[in-house]
């Protein structure tokens, strides 16, 4: 375990809105318990015990809410918005998002609630019978969205009566802020700076990977999860799990010898040699699994070959990022967006009558995720039961769990600040 940190912008929050959190102190008192369960240093961490049943319960969640509402959050794909005006909609975490493309071609996150009686402006697909953006086509030459409502109208840009969110992407994905800073520009620039702070392990790996060539597959892969997100988040950071739970599929193909945690603080990075005789990757390749706190997860596979000298025309590029975005949708439910980003050629098989590159990965990623999800979701069950249970105890630690505490353990910390910021 080595740790080298990075150094974040400092966040002004006196402007912030106080959130409204119900009974302050019993939520207080419920903190401090997580706090001593996490009470330990990354060096030393033989003092970490598992989180008690109560961080996953009703109390708690509204005060997650407002974390993840300061927090930057991946909600979608770059590839969902090439023109002017495509779009797609979002419920994160009850926090609903349009995220749309102006004429100019900048993209626009916005609170998809309108502001006479808060109904949704633009449906997601899944209604498409309440709204949707053929109004958008049909008023003032494409400039405005309708609210299906009542239909008031609103602009698509910088100026619009809707609350405006800050957005930003990075490669493949969007990433919003759920915060109106307009009045705020040094604001702005300071969370951006934060984000890409944050990215910047991650830019560093990627910088001779010409990833700028690589296309997100058409298969953008929503999978439904019955558990609270940050099981997941935290089954991620768990190198602990992969003997046991992906015994047949990374467990085989990584070599655990050489598995190296991270921590960055607040992101993490694990990495682990790809064995050539099992990915089929000739010479082998690095994985790195890279985690931006609260919810996103980027995995890169990298080929081990000499990058000084450009691939010849017909030879395969091996490398790959696939990215999940973890959308918490109440307590009890999180939905993981698979998003899978290769170079050309990987949608043609190897050998005739075999399946393509991208068919193959994507096969290997979802076996590893029903695995995940079983944990998950079998962890969720067993949440469920302690949390109406007074003789609760503390689970035991091992000592490759150290990113997933590390991860609890900024969540504390974040809802720590919450509360305080709720206090002034
Ligand atoms: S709720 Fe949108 S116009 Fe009335
Ligand atoms: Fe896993």
């Amino acid at each position: 375990m080595t740790t080298s940190r990075v150094t974040l912008p400092v966040i002004d929050t006196k402007f912030r809105k106080k959130p409204n959190l119900g009974n302050i102190d019993e939520l207080e008192k419920t903190i401090k318990v997580f706090k001593q369960s996490l009470d330990f240093n990354l060096e030393n961490f033989q003092s970490a015990k598992a989180l008690p049943a109560e961080f996953y319960s009703e109390q708690v969640w509204r005060a997650i809410q407002v974390m993840l509402r300061q927090n930057w959050l991946a909600v979608g794909h770059t590839k969902d918005l090439v023109k002017p005006f495509d779009y797609f909609t979002v419920n994160f975490a009850g926090g609903l998002l349009l995220v749309i493309k102006d004429e100019e071609g900048k993209i626009h996150a916005f609170k998809n609630r309108c502001t006479h009686e808060k109904k949704i402006v633009v449906a997601p697909p899944e209604y498409p019978e309440k709204g949707n953006l053929a109004d958008v086509e049909r008023l003032d030459n494409k400039k405005m969205l309708k609210c299906f409502y009542h239909g008031m109208k609103f602009k698509i840009n910088d100026d619009s009566q809707l609350t405006k969110y800050v957005v930003d992407t990075w490669g493949p994905l969007v990433f919003v802020l759920m915060q109106d800073l307009r009045d705020r520009p040094e604001q702005i620039e300071l969370e951006k700076k934060r984000l890409h702070t944050m990215l910047a392990p991650l830019n560093e790996i990627t910088k001779d990977m010409d990833i700028a060539s690589f296309q997100t597959d058409n298969e953008v892969w929503d999978d439904p999860l019955k558990c609270h997100f940050s099981l997941y988040d935290g089954n991620y950071c768990d190198a602990a799990h992969l003997t046991e739970t992906h015994f047949d599929t990374l467990a085989k193909s990584l070599d655990l010898s050489k598995y190296r945690c991270q921590y960055l603080g607040p992101t993490s990075l694990q990495t682990a040699p790809v064995k050539e005789e099992v990915s089929g990757i000739p010479g082998g390749a690095m994985a790195y699994y890279f985690k931006l706190p609260p919810t996103v997860a980027i995995n890169v596979y990298k080929q081990n070959r000499d990058r000084s000298t450009p691939l010849s025309p017909n030879a395969i590029n091996w490398d790959s990022i696939d990215t999940n975005i973890v959308r918490p949708i109440d307590r009890r439910n999180t939905i993981v967006t698979f998003g899978f980003h290769f170079p050309p050629g990987w949608d043609k098989p190897l050998k005739e009558g075999e399946p393509s590159l991208s068919e193959q990965y994507k096969a290997s990623s979802k076996k590893i995720q029903f695995q995940d999800r079983d944990r998950c979701e079998n962890a969720q069950i067993g949440i469920e039961n302690d949390l109406g249970d007074d003789t609760d105890d503390f689970g035991h630690f091992l000592k490759p769990e150290v990113l997933k505490f590390a991860f609890q353990k900024w969540m504390i910390e974040e809802l720590e600040r919450v509360i305080a910021e709720s206090k002034k």
